[in-house]
């Protein structure tokens, strides 16, 4: 993945002479988790993403007779215009795309933007809104875009949002495949993963809304201030992704919880874990759970724990009693025919 993006997206995105149209478009895009790795990934260590494919973001253009771009956020009770708001992120998004689609003059749409994520969660939010949007806008404009332009484009977003995201929520959810994913110095290098059997993951959110952009930006102040301890702290979250990935291509999650738990361990020793998150993986692990840990920036949002399914009702019910705001089942790859 280069690191700036391409004055226009190239042939695929540009040979062609726009006329708006008095069409709809929409675009949607999944939700993810991280499994293993968060943080140290910001550093070059590798991370593991999933999709979470049945939990989206969409967003619907409709033609306007006049006034530009608007955006509509009924969930949020928000509307605005992109005249109005030249520095909201999402409108830098849309500035962007249209740049990239040699798009000179903004049509008149109105991007109405609905979500089943939890904002502030670790769930990706940010980067599947951003996605849907560049979906619904190659569609209205008639381009057919890469997975890897989609996810260049919002990286862009990323940036302007978190300051130094490593990449892997804008490449999880435009590519929607299982990555294992490594940044570079000069982008990115993604491997598609293969999980042969269903992993059964139960996600509890905290209810406690925590921007990625606060936990990045202290973790980052810490360590400048002390690197020798930060440097060895992500490599050990490194090592375990290593052996997550060993685990998880092999289907042995019984190997894989473990693997999980240590990884809770070390993001608690970056100083990204909270009293919430902690209490509900102790619940999780306590009513079964083969491993569990925060998922996403923590000090707040989610957490998962690999379940057995024998055990899933109890380990939901343990995670609602320890104060879960809500408790989401989710299978994560297997054969087709009997992914969720
Ligand atoms: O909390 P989320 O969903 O934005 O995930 C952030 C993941 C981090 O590793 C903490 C940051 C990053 O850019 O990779």
């Amino acid at each position: 993945m280069p690191s700036d993006l391409p004055p226009t997206l190239g042939d695929a995105a540009s040979d062609h002479s726009y006329t708006p149209e008095l069409h709809r478009a929409t675009g949607t895009a999944p939700g993810k988790l991280i499994l293993c790795g968060e943080h140290a990934v910001v550093y070059g260590q590798p991370a593991i993403a999933l999709p979470l494919s049945g939990i989206r973001a969409s967003a619907h253009i409709t033609p306007m007779p006049s006034g530009g771009v608007r955006f509509d956020a009924p969930d949020l009770a928000r509307a605005w215009a992109m005249d109005d708001a030249p520095d909201d992120p999402l409108c830098q998004l849309v500035g962007e795309v249209l740049h990239a689609f040699q798009i000179a003059a903004p049509p008149a749409i109105t991007i109405t933007i609905t979500s089943d994520l939890p904002i502030a969660s670790g769930m990706g939010s940010g980067a599947s809104v951003a996605t849907a949007i560049v979906r619904a806008l190659a569609r209205y404009t008639g381009r057919t875009l890469a997975p890897a332009q989609i996810s260049q484009l919002v990286f862009e977003n990323e940036r302007r949002l978190h300051g130094t995201p490593s990449g892997v929520d804008n490449t999880v959810i435009a590519y929607e495949q299982a990555v294992w994913f490594v940044r570079t110095e000069d982008g990115a290098q993604i491997e598609p993963l293969d999980i042969p059997a269903p992993l059964l993951l139960l996600v509890a959110d905290t209810g406690v809304r925590s921007s990625t952009k606060l936990p990045v930006g202290e973790v980052r102040r810490r360590w400048q201030h002390d690197p020798a301890p930060y440097n060895a702290l992500f490599s050990q979250v490194g090592d375990l992704a290593l052996q997550a990935r060993a685990a998880l291509c092999a289907g042995d999650t019984r190997t894989l919880g473990p693997l999980l738990d240590q990884n809770h361990a070390l993001l608690q020793q970056i100083g990204v874990s909270s009293p919430e998150l902690d209490r509900l993986v102790l619940a999780a692990r306590e009513a079964g759970a083969l491993g569990a840990k925060l998922s996403g920036a923590g000090w707040g949002g989610v957490m998962l724990a690999l379940a057995h399914p024998a055990r899933a009702a109890q380990i939901s019910a343990a995670l609602r009693g320890a104060g879960a705001a809500s408790v989401l089942r989710t299978a994560v790859g297997g054969p087709p025919e009997i992914r969720l």
